[in-house]
């Protein structure tokens, strides 16, 4: 028997570094994708194959004893087939981007509890977010579970670190992603911006003030399917972003080539490095791709399903 199953990626629309000092944040799952099959086998082994490489490992194998790379995703195969005497093979195939911010490694998780768990029994999407970020987590120590909740439940949904909630609202944009191909740090842009907080404590905490107050008059756009002042806030989210100096020269650049043919447009996620993303509608979805062509950039929409089986 074979298992397969998707998990979309996801942008942070607003809210990165502000929500790890108790703000909110917005969060999108994309139609972008990482697929996971897997199929049990006769021997005792865990293999996994993905453009990251293949490896093949006793499923005794202690986790403190798989590369990094695979660890989630063998952390969730062992952890599954302490109920059988077979062994597993699994094949992961990515359309996102990875190291980015767009949440390549959460999606990866989920995507392969579902697979994996599949094999054996039908399993709930709360069972499958606990099981990814556990897994997660045995990578990243402080994973908030952010970018796990948006590839399991997908939609639009504002995320505190006291829980989610959707926004309900049927989204009329795209979102245009360029790559600044930068690999950046999360844990190291993260660290930056607690010493800016240190020695700028007055500004960084009006910053905070004024970043919670920019999320619910975007709520409030996003509600009203108003893109000219959703791109806005972007632009001024963007500025926030910029004062605590998670932006670059790059990133810049690429900002100033979408914000006059987009709605608006800041970097998403951590920063330093990763991507920009700008918002557009089919009116300026053309001229946006073009004005960001000497990046690699594509044009997203909203995943509403998140995490799902498919029929191999
Ligand atoms: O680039 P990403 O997706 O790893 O974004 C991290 C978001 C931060 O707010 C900077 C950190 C966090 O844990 O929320």
């Amino acid at each position: 028997m074979i298992s397969v199953a998707s998990a979309p990626a996801k942008v942070i629309l607003f809210g990165e570094h502000f929500i790890v000092y108790g703000g909110k944040a917005i969060l999108c799952a994309i139609d972008k994708r990482i697929t996971v099959e897997s199929e049990l086998v006769d021997s005792a082994t865990i293999k996994i194959e993905s453009d990251l490489g293949t490896v093949t490992i006793s499923k005794n194998e202690s986790i403190k004893n798989v590369d990094s790379k695979f660890r989630p995703v063998f952390f969730i195969a062992q952890k599954i087939l302490q109920q059988s005497n077979l062994g597993i093979r699994i094949s992961i195939k990515s359309e996102i981007p990875s190291g980015v911010g767009l949440g390549s490694s959460s999606a990866c998780c989920v995507a392969a509890a579902r697979s994996i768990s599949g094999l054996f029994k039908k399993t709930s999407k709360e069972e499958i977010l606990k099981l990814a970020l556990e897994a997660e987590k045995t990578v990243f120590e402080n994973a908030s579970g952010a970018d796990t909740t948006s590839c399991t439940y997908g939609g639009i949904m504002e995320y505190t670190k006291n829980g989610t909630k959707n926004i309900d609202v049927i989204p009329n944009f795209y979102l245009v992603i360029a790559n600044s191909k930068i690999i950046h740090s999360t844990s190291d842009v993260v660290l930056r911006v607690k010493q800016f907080k240190e020695t700028h404590a007055e500004e960084f905490s009006l910053l905070c003030i004024n970043e919670a107050s920019l999320i619910e008059e975007a709520i409030n756009s996003l509600n009203r399917n108003d893109l000219k002042k959703l791109g806005e806030k972007m632009l001024v989210n963007q500025t926030y972003l910029h004062k605590i100096g998670v932006s670059n020269e790059s990133l810049d650049a690429m900002i100033d080539s979408a914000k006059s043919v987009s709605y608006g447009a800041k970097i998403t996620g951590a920063g330093d490095g990763g991507c920009i993303v700008a918002l557009v509608d089919d009116s300026n979805l053309r001229a946006t791709l073009d004005a960001l062509s000497k990046y690699e950039c594509f044009s997203t929409k909203i995943d509403s399903i998140g995490v799902k089986e498919i029929t191999p």
